[in-house]
């Protein structure tokens, strides 16, 4: 296994090789047991300032990387564009040079625009970590989904993966094509035709409409949420309606030949993608992504900051 990662900047999983991703999982595991010890800090990165600049809502990302950034001892600035001189009309580059100005060594950046973080790492000598741009890639939501998976099914690798729900809207879907197909897994795409978009086919994902044949050939149901904050026009007739289709119940998964794993990245949609009863059921991983995401989070930044 590297000991280094290929990349200087975490942009997209696409610039990952299946070396890096084990190097990220593989370090991700050693941090999983330092934060579940009575001391959960290492002093790792200490005298490294990291910048999160978040131009879009976020509850998970925003607070893991966070705590991941303080459990190495490094020191923390938070940025929000709302209350922030971007509504007075400064630029994306205008805002993050003038953090740099204030000597930050790393910027973990959500934004709504996909390409955005790509553009930083073209522009700063900091590291730039994507913490989800727009509708593109959401870098490590995929590995920690992944970490999550090896923990509960040992291995990725020959793993069916079906990722369910809004697949044109989402950054998570295209992240975790890449992570997981590059692991080795067999991966599979199911919603509605017009929440798919039509190259994914040229991906090599498998395409399916009919959530019960998902459901029933997987071994891992990850399912996304519907983004109606970023669909203009309407992909289906009412929510009521997508639920019926596409919605999955404890039921569902209780009635399954075998047992699966369902996750989901949140934020849930209670009643509109997932019941609550399969939500909080043993079937479901969702609080352990989250647990993960602070170690994996904490390795990326270490491995990061050692280039
Ligand atoms: N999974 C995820 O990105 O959640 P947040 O939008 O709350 O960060």
């Amino acid at each position: 296994m590297a000991q280094s990662l290929s990349v200087r900047h975490l942009v997209g999983i696409k610039d990952l090789t299946e070396s890096d991703i084990n190097l990220i999982l593989e370090t991700a595991g050693q941090f999983k047991e330092v934060i579940n010890r009575p001391i959960k800090k290492v002093p790792s990165l200490r005298d490294v300032t990291i910048a999160n600049v978040f131009f879009e809502n976020s509850t998970r990302t925003r607070l893991s990387f966070e705590l991941a950034e303080k459990r190495l001892s490094a020191d923390v600035v938070n940025f929000s564009a709302s209350g922030s001189s971007v509504k007075k009309g400064e630029t994306l580059l205008d805002t993050v040079n003038n953090i740099l100005a204030m000597k930050v060594d790393m910027v973990v950046m959500r934004h709504s625009s996909p390409g955005a973080p790509h553009y930083l790492t073209k522009h700063i000598k900091a590291n730039v970590v994507n913490a989800g741009d727009g509708t593109h890639e959401h870098p490590t939501q995929a590995l920690l989904d992944s970490f999550s998976i090896r923990e509960k099914l040992g291995d990725v690798a020959g793993k069916r993966i079906a990722i369910i729900g809004d697949i044109t809207h989402s950054r998570v879907a295209l992240s975790n094509i890449f992570c997981l197909q590059k692991q080795g897994a067999d991966v599979m795409v199911c919603g509605p035709k017009t929440l798919i978009p039509k190259y994914i086919e040229s991906l090599g994902v498998r395409v399916g409409h009919d959530v019960r044949a998902a459901l029933a050939w997987c071994d891992v149901a990850n399912v996304l949420r519907i983004q109606l904050e970023r669909q203009q026009i309407k992909y289906f007739p009412s929510l009521r309606e997508y639920s019926l289709y596409y919605g999955i119940s404890r039921q569902m998964l209780d009635e399954l030949d075998r047992p699966i794993v369902l996750m989901h990245p949140g934020p849930i949609n209670r009643g509109v993608e997932l019941t609550s009863d399969a939500a909080d059921s043993p079937h479901s991983i969702i609080l352990d992504q989250v647990e993960n995401g602070v170690a994996v989070r904490m390795a990326v930044l270490y491995l990061l900051a050692q280039l």
